[in-house]
């Protein structure tokens, strides 16, 4: 009846959707050990939360802050929307497994964030995340585009059979060591060449270490369904479990197709295993070269390396400015990284309550002038959609949150506030919590998260962090669940 530390009074949402109760929740070392009613308890240290909600620490399942572990530790811009876990290797972008810097394209330089990382094994990335802890636990996908840069010398071609078997190697070994499953990014010029079969062949060893295939698919606009289509015939043909990132229909001609697909999600469900996930934002965001321009009503240049000076402001002004048009603006701003404003709410609300969908930010924290979704994701779908919108209820949005990630990607002892699960929490107050970040003023901390804590230890308090890095690299530990 001790423990090392009891948050008293606060309404525990405990992560499985089940309605909020008043109670404590005791921790010791590393682990939650009490819930309930726990006046007859004593502890080294009481948190009083009355008024407050305690909940499972939040599970970002598509980051791409591989670099971002090692170069920002104290991971601010997660810790402060109470995120405890990320998963990484998003979107066929990996740090590890890769052999040489060499010329690395765009898009993995940007994760990487230091040319001095180079982890020619997936082991020596987590060896590092060991050694170097971060404030929050990882777990890491592996990037088909990572395996392809290291295989595939021309990459706008199809791997040939003794490339992908080299690939399939180290994807094999990768996932031996630690890593949660197999990324790629169709989308992206390093994997686009793929064809159908190079992406079953790597499915098949994700299959074999009962892991999952995540998906930037190959279009996420005109052709969307091809593109999903694509994706099941991956897991029907592999055997794995497939996940759709980030889901979206972007673009004016697509808006309201998600009424289509996510119909077509709901019949594949019936034969096979489809998970997803998606940002609470019309505006997306990846490299400025990415073609989306074309499909958005607003584009800001998030990062420009010619003209760092430039970032904030809008594609259009700069073109003007320029007395140019947007396609020579963009040529010269490059290497660049941009937002794009090509959804409709009314998909992003459709895709967002959908009973399968998770929650992700897909951060790129690079940049003084990033996506509000880096810094702002989760508190907004607790403040806006739950609260405000009335999209769902608190305890669904933390579900989605905790829980459901969680299981989908085997993460065992964590995601509920439960007797023996690792203490992973989040006090905030959910009258006021809400994002900080816009899109004029992207870094700024959340409004309303008091406490966050990773493994028992406390790394934000009251808008500071507080310098603790108790994070670890997780592997799969329990069994992925089916959707
Ligand atoms: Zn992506
Ligand atoms: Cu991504």
């Amino acid at each position: 009846m001790q423990a090392d530390l009891i948050i008293r009074g606060a309404d525990i949402i405990d992560g499985t959707g089940a309605p909020r109760r008043r109670g404590d929740v005791a921790v010791t070392d590393d682990r939650i050990v009490a819930t309930g009613d726990l006046k007859h308890w004593k502890a080294g240290r009481e948190v009083d939360a009355a008024g407050r909600v305690v909940a499972p620490g939040f599970i970002d399942p598509h980051v791409h802050h591989d670099g971002a572990m090692l170069t920002h530790p104290d991971m601010e811009f997660m810790t402060s929307q109470g995120v405890t876990t990320v998963i990484n290797g998003n979107c066929g972008f990996s740090i590890a497994p890769l052999k040489q810097m060499g010329s690395v394209p765009g898009p993995l330089r940007m994760i990487i964030e230091d040319e001095s990382y180079t982890f020619p094994t997936y082991a020596a990335y987590r060896d590092r995340m060991l050694s170097a802890p971060a404030a929050v636990n990882a777990a890491c996908l592996i990037g088909h585009s990572t395996l392809r840069i290291n295989e595939v010398p021309d990459l706008g071609k199809a791997a040939d059979a003794d490339q992908i078997k080299a690939m399939a190697r180290t994807l094999d070994q990768a996932l031996a060591e630690g890593a949660i499953g197999l990324s790629t990014g169709t989308f992206y010029p390093p994997s686009r060449a793929a064809p159908t079969e190079e992406l079953i062949e790597l499915a098949k060893i994700a299959h074999q270490h009962s892991k999952l295939y995540v998906t930037h698919m190959r279009d996420e606009g005109d052709r969307v369904i091809e593109a999903l289509e694509e994706t099941f015939q991956v897991g029907r043909e592999s055997g794995c479990g497939v996940h759709v990132s980030h889901h979206k229909c972007a673009g004016l001609a697509n808006h309201g197709k998600s009424e289509i697909t996510l119909k077509m999600i709901d019949e594949a469900i019936k034969r096979q295993d489809v998970g997803l996930d998606t940002t609470p934002w019309v505006a997306s965001s990846t490299i400025l070269d990415s073609g989306r321009h074309k499909q958005a009503t607003r584009v800001i240049v998030a990062e420009s390396e010619p003209y760092p000076e430039l970032a904030g402001r809008d594609l259009d002004d700069i073109a003007r400015q320029w007395n140019t048009d947007i396609d020579d603006a963009l040529q010269r701003l490059l290497p660049a990284t941009g937002i794009f404003f090509i959804m409709d709410e009314e998909d992003v609300q459709r895709i967002m309550s959908y009973e399968h969908t998770m929650i992700c930010s897909d951060g790129i924290p690079s940049g003084s002038h990033p996506h509000p979704r880096v810094w702002g994701t989760f508190p907004r779908v607790l403040g806006r959609y739950a609260r405000d919108v009335g999209l769902f209820t608190l305890e669904e949005a933390v579900k989605r949150m905790t829980s459901m990630p969680a299981d989908r990607f085997g993460l065992g002892g964590r995601g509920r506030i439960a007797v023996g699960g690792f203490a992973d929490l989040v006090i905030f107050d959910p009258r006021t919590i809400e994002e900080g970040a816009t899109f004029e003023a992207p870094i700024a901390p959340a409004k309303g998260i008091d406490r966050v804590f990773v493994n028992g230890r406390e790394v934000w308090t009251d808008g500071v962090k507080t310098g603790a890095r108790p994070g670890r690299p997780l592997e799969q530990s329990a069994p992925v669940q089916v959707v």
